[in-house]
């Protein structure tokens, strides 16, 4: 790092953590003041409620949302729109001049559609200037996880890969914050450290599910990527980030995840 440049990492917010928000915002608006943040997004739990209102069921395979034409319209509304500004105006109030956008915006994101999951996109890099651009302005920018495929179609990207993605592009820690104390084992004690054998082994066992599927890979490919350290973490409380970046010392509820030997 540059002499007197701030540390970069990128920051995931998903789980419930997006509706109760207030507290791990506050801590997030501590980090801001001496780290270069960039935020992304999930909203899952929202759009599923949006979805449910309008007659639509949600639907994932291995913890990613399968999405057809109708649902991405409001995905990109409920994302890009309802999220996005809602996270923009808590930062604010806190004090922290917040900038929203989505993958979409500068190319932020280019993905590669995944044709089984409908209108959806596995990230396959990032063109991260807007971020330093961003950064540059002392602006902390927060993106939501939709972007163009190939053919210059929207899609609906898992947040944990899109922020995956730009930590690997920014060569940034990545911190993410979810709704349970880290990776949890069979006996649902919060395992303090993972590779990526054991990972795919638990994986394989069924004890990692759902959402942790695409959290836990999405950390492996950044790893491989060379992204120095990966923390899945608790991201309930004031000080979440704070304990997960080491910054402040707290009670041990995050994973660690490990670059390859
Ligand atoms: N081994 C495990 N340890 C911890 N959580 C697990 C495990 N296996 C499955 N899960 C589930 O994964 C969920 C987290 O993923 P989920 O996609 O729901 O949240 P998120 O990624 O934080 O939010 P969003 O998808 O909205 O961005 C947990 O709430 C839990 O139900
Ligand atoms: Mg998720």
């Amino acid at each position: 790092m540059p002499a007197g440049a701030r540390p970069l990492v990128v920051l995931k917010l998903g789980g419930e953590t997006l509706a109760e928000q207030h507290d791990t915002l506050a801590g997030v608006a501590d980090v801001a003041r001496t780290h270069d943040l960039v935020i992304v997004h999930g909203g899952g739990r929202r759009l599923t409620d949006w979805l449910a209102r309008l007659g639509v069921e949600s639907r994932f395979e291995s913890g990613r949302r399968v999405t057809d034409e109708a649902s991405l319209e409001v995905a990109l509304a409920v994302l890009a729109g309802v999220v996005n500004a809602e996270l923009v105006v808590a930062l604010e109030r806190l004090g922290v001049r917040a900038v929203g956008l989505t993958g979409i915006d500068a190319g932020l994101l280019i993905t590669e559609r995944v044709v089984e999951l409908g209108r959806v996109g596995r990230v396959v890099s990032a063109r991260p200037e807007i971020i330093r651009v961003l950064h540059g302005a002392g602006l902390l920018p927060v993106v939501a996880p939709v972007a163009l495929d190939r053919d210059g179609a929207v899609c609906n990207v898992n947040a944990d890969e899109a922020a995956g993605g730009l930590a690997a592009a920014l060569t940034a820690r990545l911190v993410l914050l979810t709704d349970t104390p880290g990776v949890l084992d069979r006996e649902g004690r919060t395992i303090a450290a993972l590779d990526e054998p054991a990972a795919e082994a638990l994986i394989g066992d069924g004890v990692i599910a759902g959402g942790m599927i695409p959290k836990v890979r999405g950390a492996l490919v950044a790893l491989q990527a060379g992204v120095p350290e990966v923390v899945i973490a608790d991201g309930r409380g004031r000080s979440a980030l704070g304990d997960a970046l080491g910054v402040v010392d707290g009670p041990a509820t995050a994973t660690r995840l490990t670059p390859p030997g």
